[in-house]
């Protein structure tokens, strides 16, 4: 019997789930991958399989892209099928993503354990999908492994067990920490990035991502946030790897018709291309989870474009902050940041690089 099998599906559980299949690979237990095909663009899926070595996973599902609620039906369907073949003693399960809400509600009807990494996060923000996926996925896991002390505190306070939570750090920051070590020399920037590279010409540049149906899916939020992202460029150069859900609704507005030159937009980066130009940049402005989290353990100012997070801890002792629309906020960060003024981070517990160490342990002492 196969002791794990782990679910992923989109660009975010990757970095997650390396470090701790790589571990769990020189215990003695037995482990599987279930790849849903939630995203399954090369650079949203296969570049980071490749660099991350993660191998092939045993199950590749094909979901593909569909509204929410028939992305997580169909993968339901198909992580059926693979759990009532494999029946595995454990499934474990990463961050909030819809396969994550998937694997969970399968396991539960199947009465297999569900381990849930990255547990106990909150927004309050019940419109995210994200955050539906949190609370539900939680509910039902029977390990509760969270990244952060104000998680363990969440879900005390929505009635989860004690002995069920264990804090056992950031996973993520396993993977950025092995990653700062060998990261320049495996740079491999696509030709379009490169040359954007070289354009700036080492020039400072802030480094952008956004996807956030909050601020993608509405029409006059974007145009508005792209004016903004404009008006910055004028001045400073933007890079902007491009999510496929901000290309399409930005090609629907026909909003990059007029581009400042400054304002650069590629395709989505590999893992190590992506922490290089993070690492380097004057901010980040972002409406990602993972980046906030990256960002404030490499100190590098972050200004968070949503009203709210589940990380809190990135604010209190990280270097982010929340701008939402509020972008009169906005330069006023950037200015505190050109002048030296801008919050430094500080040392987050458990943010250390042995999240994937921990989680074996508390593996281990469960089932044996
Ligand atoms: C998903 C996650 C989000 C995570 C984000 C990171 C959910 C609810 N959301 O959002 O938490 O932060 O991934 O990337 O699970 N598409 C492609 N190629 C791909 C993948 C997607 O073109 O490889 C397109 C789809 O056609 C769709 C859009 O991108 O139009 C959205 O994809 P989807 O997986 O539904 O959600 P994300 O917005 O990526």
């Amino acid at each position: 019997m196969t002791n794990f099998i782990h679910v992923v599906g989109a660009r975010p559980n990757f970095m997650k789930l390396a470090p701790l299949y790589n571990k769990i690979a020189v215990s003695s237990y037995t482990q599987k991958i279930i790849h849903t095909g939630q995203h399954y663009d090369a650079q949203m899926s296969d570049i980071f399989f490749e660099q991350l070595k993660i191998p092939q996973p045993d199950y590749h599902l094909g979901i593909g892209s569909a509204t929410q609620t028939e992305q997580t039906a169909k993968a339901m369907i198909a992580i059926e099928q693979v759990l009532l073949n494999d029946k595995p003693q454990a499934v474990i399960v990463y961050g909030d993503v819809n396969s994550t809400l998937a694997a969970s509600l399968v396991c539960s009807k199947l009465l297999i354990p569900i381990v849930h990494v990255e547990a106990g996060l909150r927004s309050g923000d019940r419109t995210m999908p994200e955050e539906i996926n949190r609370i539900i996925t939680d509910r039902i896991s029977t390990l509760l492994l969270t990244p952060s002390e104000d998680a363990n505190k969440n879900l005390i306070d929505e009635g989860i067990p004690a002995n069920q939570i264990y804090f056992v750090g950031n996973i993520m920051i396993d993977t950025l920490v092995e990653s700062l070590k060998i990261i320049n020399n495996h740079l491999i920037f696509t030709e379009k990035a490169q040359k954007v590279i070289n354009s700036i010409n080492g020039e400072s540049y802030i480094l952008s991502t956004v996807h956030r149906p909050s601020n993608v899916d509405n029409s006059q939020a974007l145009k508005k946030l792209f004016s903004v992202f404009f008006e910055i460029a004028s001045d400073k150069h933007i890079i902007l790897p491009l999510h496929p859900r901000t290309k399409k609704q930005l090609e629907d507005l026909h909003i990059l018709q007029d581009v400042p030159e400054k304002f650069h937009i590629i395709q989505p980066m590999g893992y190590f291309d992506f922490i290089h130009l993070q690492k380097n940049a004057f901010c980040v402005l972002t409406d990602s989870g993972g980046i906030q989290e990256e960002t404030s353990y490499l100190n590098v100012p972050c200004l968070t474009l949503r009203a709210n997070t589940e990380r809190p801890i990135t604010i209190e002792l990280g270097s982010n902050e929340l701008i939402g629309n509020d972008y009169n906020l906005l330069f006023e960060k950037m200015k505190e940041i050109a002048s030296g003024d801008y919050k430094k981070a500080q040392t987050i517990p458990f943010w250390d690089g042995k999240t994937s160490d921990r989680i074996v342990s508390v593996l281990q002492s469960y089932f044996g």
